[in-house]
């Protein structure tokens, strides 16, 4: 049990009317298509699960594992693939799910990995993007909050695996 002490950032009524918003905006932009939607396991679930079914229009979904992270809040700066993709993409548009942008270094690392399978599109679709380490361009085409600084936890985002259950988003204070 942690004793990290929190405050809320985003409360999840915010939250839930910028996904709505987000939604809306790929319905309408994939009008006509069936988009595979790729979420970035383990912390965009949350997120993806709210995000798919306020879509109106046709999606599948699939998980990639990567990350970038070891434990804690520090980036170990290299990115590993430990559970790929199973849906074939190749001649597919494709949106990759995330929960933050941070340095951008699994992002860009999966990005690359399915353009070179043939996606016949690739936009970027995260609910948060935190421009304090960001060490590679990455251009998020669906963005749901832009953040500053601050390790966050809730809606699926975590500090050692805890956290995630939270309906919230909230900064961790020192
Ligand atoms: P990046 O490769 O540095 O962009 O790291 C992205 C990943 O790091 C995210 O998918 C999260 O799993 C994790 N991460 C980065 N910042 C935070 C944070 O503030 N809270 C929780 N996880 C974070
Ligand atoms: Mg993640």
């Amino acid at each position: 049990m942690s004793v990290l002490k929190r405050e809320v950032l985003i409360p999840e009524a915010a939250i839930l009317k910028r996904v709505r918003e987000i939604a809306d905006q790929i319905s309408n932009d994939y009008q006509g298509t069936e988009p595979i939607l790729v979420g970035i396991l383990k912390g965009s679930i949350i997120f993806m699960a709210d995000l798919m079914r306020a879509i109106r229009i046709p999606v599948q979904m699939d998980f990639i594992r990567a990350a970038s992270y070891g434990s804690g809040t520090q980036s170990s700066g290299t990115v590993r693939v430990t559970k790929d993709i199973e849906l074939p993409i190749q001649g597919r548009p494709v949106i990759l799910i995330e929960d933050i942008v941070d340095s951008g270094l699994t992002l860009a690392y999966v990005k690359e990995l399915l353009e070179e399978r043939g996606a016949a599109s690739l936009k970027i679709c995260a609910l948060i993007d935190k421009s304090e380490r960001r060490e590679r361009d990455i251009l998020v085409d669906y963005c749901g909050f832009q953040v500053q600084e601050g390790f966050l936890v809730g809606y699926g985002l975590d500090c050692n695996e805890e956290f995630r259950n939270l309906p919230e988003i909230c900064v961790l204070k020192e």
